[in-house]
């Protein structure tokens, strides 16, 4: 694809060799998110940085990241505070918003409100969710991660097994990666969930038809057997029409210490886009296993910064000067772990 302009709106926008340029300009941020190195390639740029929904990564690692890349960040985060509550369009926000910024980033509750929003807008727009649909950003930051991750253990995405577990019908992230993963070669997915809250249907035909293996089940220490990752998901309890609906669900799949240590591999990677359900009744990836080697979810916060920088650097098609314009940053940097 073209990336400069471009929407960012859906993973099905990507062939593999773009994904694997989005890795490599990410790649290349590491000394800017690590704070060796500063840029101000994108001085005097503005991001549009809209949340109508609750968000504490994507948002806060969107604006970070252009921060990162020395631009502004001007944030919408309640729905109640914009206009829409009083009628206006997405499309008439859409207009609106791209006449105040360079880039906007975009969450908002309805599938498809992202897209619809985007047709008005004169400047590129990432969709960092739209309702259970889609979340471009998270997929290729969990992919990232996946691909470092397998790296570190002579492994590739090509060939590897994955286990999906919990809310696979309602979680966008899962949509995402699936239809990401399903670019790459002969991968195992065993997806374990409620039957309620099964992958929607067109995606398991979707990564069939491109090859893949796939396993639905709804008995977790089964399916845990022989993976290589183990990405779990929350109950989203903000898509069931009742809270009393989605706590006849949660806590139905748990990953803990003792779980971990009897069914999964040596060496399992354990990923959750995150945010974990922490509260008793819920728990599906517990707090026991927050000092396992193998608990990916806090390289995969990390990493987020660095594909969301790439994404800004690709579509504002900045990436060839932004070491013209770096220089060491004066402050104490070393973090702690
Ligand atoms: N993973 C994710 O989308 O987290 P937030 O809802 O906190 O942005």
């Amino acid at each position: 694809m073209r990336f400069p302009g471009a929407h960012i709106l859906s993973v099905t926008q990507f062939e593999r060799a773009d994904v694997e340029r989005i890795f490599e300009v990410a790649d290349s941020m590491r000394p800017y998110a690590h704070r060796e190195r500063m840029t101000k390639v994108l001085d005097g740029a503005i991001l549009g940085n809209m949340f109508f929904e609750p968000s504490t990564r994507t948002r806060v690692s969107f604006g970070c990241a252009f921060n990162l890349l020395g631009g502004e960040v001007r944030e919408t985060t309640d729905i109640k505070a914009s206009s829409l509550t009083k009628g206006e369009s997405l499309y008439d926000t859409g207009r609106v918003m791209s006449g105040y910024s360079d880039i906007i980033v975009m969450r908002h509750p309805q599938a498809g409100s992202v897209a619809e929003f985007a047709k008005a807008s004169r400047v590129p727009v990432l969709n960092a969710g739209d309702g259970p649909n889609e979340h471009p950003s998270q997929a290729l930051l969990d992919l990232y991660t996946i691909k470092k991750e397998l790296k570190s253990r002579q492994q590739t995405i090509d060939g590897m097994h994955i286990a999906m577990i919990g809310d696979l019908k309602h979680g966008r992230t899962v949509h995402s990666l699936s239809k990401l993963v399903s670019l790459y070669k002969k991968v195992k997915f065993t997806l374990i969930s409620p039957r309620e809250l099964a992958m929607p249907a067109g995606i398991v035909e979707d990564l069939r038809r491109c090859g893949h293996e796939v396993v639905e089940t709804e008995d977790m220490e089964s399916g845990l057997v022989s993976n290589d990752i183990v990405y779990l998901t929350r109950i989203q309890e903000e898509r069931f029409a009742s809270k009393p609906e989605a706590d006849l669900y949660r806590g139905r799949f748990r990953l803990n210490q003792s779980i971990y240590t009897q069914y999964c591999q040596p060496n399992t990677v354990i990923m959750h886009p995150l945010p974990r359900d922490s509260r008793d009744d819920a728990n599906e990836l517990d707090n026991d296993l927050n000092q396992h080697p193998s608990l990916a979810i806090f390289r995969q916060t990390d990493n987020g910064v660095l594909v969301r920088m790439a994404l800004f650097a690709l579509t504002l098609d900045v990436c060839e000067q932004i070491d013209k314009s770096s220089r060491e940053v004066n402050w104490y940097t070393e973090r702690r772990f």
